[in-house]
């Protein structure tokens, strides 16, 4: 039984499987071919966050691979009363298929798989994104191939997303830039540990210069809503333009998790302009997870 609560959950050639198969998958959905390989299994979904894509994705992923999912919000489930994440899992996990997190604390979806008999997804912690680092990557090699060697800029936030690159960076074997200002780095023991692909470099222009993919996201992620006004200032030299992207690769793409704030991490110019793939990522949520669904949930795939 495999988890997926971190991108370091698969190896170099699983996330390459994965990133393969999400396409393969597309394009048989989009010739209306029927896969049903989940039939009859159920996928529980826990957001303690709000959602559009993870939930929308997840819930027609499972949908069209002929099994369900249950949306279950902790306003109107015993986790949000207080019941133990660990007897929630043993629950859980004895009536569904698969689990997907959305919280607050890492820990929270490590202690969660650690009793759980199911797969566990992690659907975004304050720490790591790693379905929508698969999307991204799904959307870089459906654009312009092999990731291999090229080199990505991280401008803004040293957040859940930017760790979730830091990994990947590792995993796919690209470079990784990242322009945060000083306080809001990523993960130390990421830096360090994959340092040989990923590293800081304060100045956002100088960290554009060449880059070949463009990424950024909000200056407050969820739970951080009191930082606001504070992070509006800091990270007031970090939004992604023209004059950004026009040190970029000629043919640099932009990404963006989405929701995008349009004049705050990125220009409305930028996030609708031609580099900018941003809805084929969004899309792409959907058939990453499909593959992702079908990895771990169809043992006899
Ligand atoms: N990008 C992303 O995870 O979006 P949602 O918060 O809408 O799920
Ligand atoms: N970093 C953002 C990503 C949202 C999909 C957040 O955690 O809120």
């Amino acid at each position: 039984m495999r988890h997926f609560l971190s991108l370091l959950d698969c190896s170099s050639d699983e996330l390459r499987y994965l990133i393969e198969r999400a396409t393969f998958l597309k394009n048989g959905q989009r010739e209306g071919r029927l896969h049903h390989p989940l039939k009859g299994k159920t996928l529980g979904m826990i957001f303690e966050k709000s959602s559009t894509r993870t939930r929308v994705s997840f819930e027609v992923g499972m949908l069209q691979l002929g099994g369900h999912a249950l949306f279950l919000s902790p306003r109107d489930t015993q986790l949000g009363r207080g019941e133990p994440v660990e007897d929630t899992a043993r629950v859980l996990s004895r009536m569904v298929d698969g689990v997907m997190i959305r919280t607050f604390e890492h820990d929270k979806v490590e202690r969660f798989a650690a009793y759980s008999q199911v797969p566990v997804i992690n659907g975004l912690t304050d720490q790591e994104h790693p379905c929508q680092i698969l999307a991204d990557m799904q959307t870089w090699f459906e654009q312009r191939g092999d990731i291999r060697g090229r080199r990505v800029a991280w401008i803004g936030d040293g957040n859940n997303m930017c760790n979730s690159y830091i990994q990947a960076a590792a995993l796919l074997d690209f470079e990784l830039q990242i322009a945060c200002p000083q306080g809001y780095e990523p993960a130390a023991e990421l830096l360090d540990k994959y340092r040989a692909h990923a590293h800081i470099e304060r100045d956002p222009l100088r960290c554009a210069t060449g880059a070949d993919l463009i990424v950024t996201d909000v200056w407050a992620s969820m739970g951080q809503e009191e930082e606001q006004a504070i992070r509006r200032r800091a990270f007031a030299d970090y939004i992604v333009d023209q004059r950004l992207m026009a040190v970029a690769a000629a043919d640099a793409l932009f990404m963006h998790c989405l929701p995008a704030h349009r004049e705050e991490e990125v220009s409305t110019a930028v996030l609708e302009g031609p580099q900018s793939v941003v809805w084929e990522e969004a899309e792409n949520r959907l058939h990453a997870q499909k593959a992702l669904l079908e990895f771990l949930l169809n043992p006899a795939r």
